[in-house]
């Protein structure tokens, strides 16, 4: 169904794979995630055709955290000409060409707290860099105190190009966020 590209073992046991949906792995992909999705949300969950969807995009980019083989967290981002849920209008220096939209981030609640999440953008904003994005947009929940806490994240490391405005959605009020994907390090002696 899908190949695993590039896995990141931490001494925690929790391992992250990037999964590259080619052919029709998007199907199995999506019945692997959608579990979670449900038991996250519930009512709110996107639904299995949702997920599909999303994951038959091109240029769309999963990442997986396991611990012990069973999934604990995914998230995955789109080309932003392609979101469907309802989107901030706003002028974009790339005219929305390089810009990846992170499309929704879980970990289960047994393992929240643990920087999964962290770890998994460290996977996946590289590889939506590689997919050619140089900016990548989100959602994300104010009432939890959650908007909060990647906005600084992004401040911190001196990537955010815009913080608001706040939204409405079925998920409760939303901050949107644009921020701009890490030029990686060049590798000393790299040619
Ligand atoms: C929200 C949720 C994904 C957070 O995942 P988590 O792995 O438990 O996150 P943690 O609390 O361990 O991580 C906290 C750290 O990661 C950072 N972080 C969390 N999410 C991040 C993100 N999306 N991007 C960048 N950094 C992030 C925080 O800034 C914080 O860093 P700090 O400790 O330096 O301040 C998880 O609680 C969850 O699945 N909740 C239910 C579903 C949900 O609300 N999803 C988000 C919808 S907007």
């Amino acid at each position: 169904m899908t190949e695993q590209k590039s896995e990141l073992e931490l001494k925690d046991d929790i391992t992250f794979e990037r999964i590259v949906v080619a052919g029709d792995g998007w199907r199995a992909a999506s019945r692997l995630i959608h579990p979670l999705e449900v038991e996250t949300f519930g009512d709110q969950a996107f639904n299995l055709d949702e997920v599909e969807d999303s994951l038959q995009q091109p240029k769309t980019v999963l990442v997986i955290a396991k611990d012990g083989g069973k999934l604990v967290g995914f998230t995955y981002a789109v080309p932003v000409s392609y979101t469907k849920v309802k989107m901030i209008d706003i002028e974009r220096e790339d005219g929305g060409k390089e810009t990846a939209y992170i499309y929704d981030t879980v970990v289960s609640a047994d393992h929240r707290g643990k920087k999964i999440t962290p770890r998994m953008m460290d996977l996946l904003l590289p590889a939506l860099q590689k997919e050619g994005f140089r900016f990548v947009e989100r959602d994300t929940a104010v009432d939890s105190g959650y908007a909060d806490q990647v906005q600084r994240h992004y401040e911190q490391r001196d990537l955010m190009i815009k913080a608001g405005p706040e939204h409405t959605s079925q998920w409760g009020t939303q901050r949107f966020m644009r921020m701009k994907i890490p030029t990686p390090l060049r590798v000393q002696n790299e040619i």
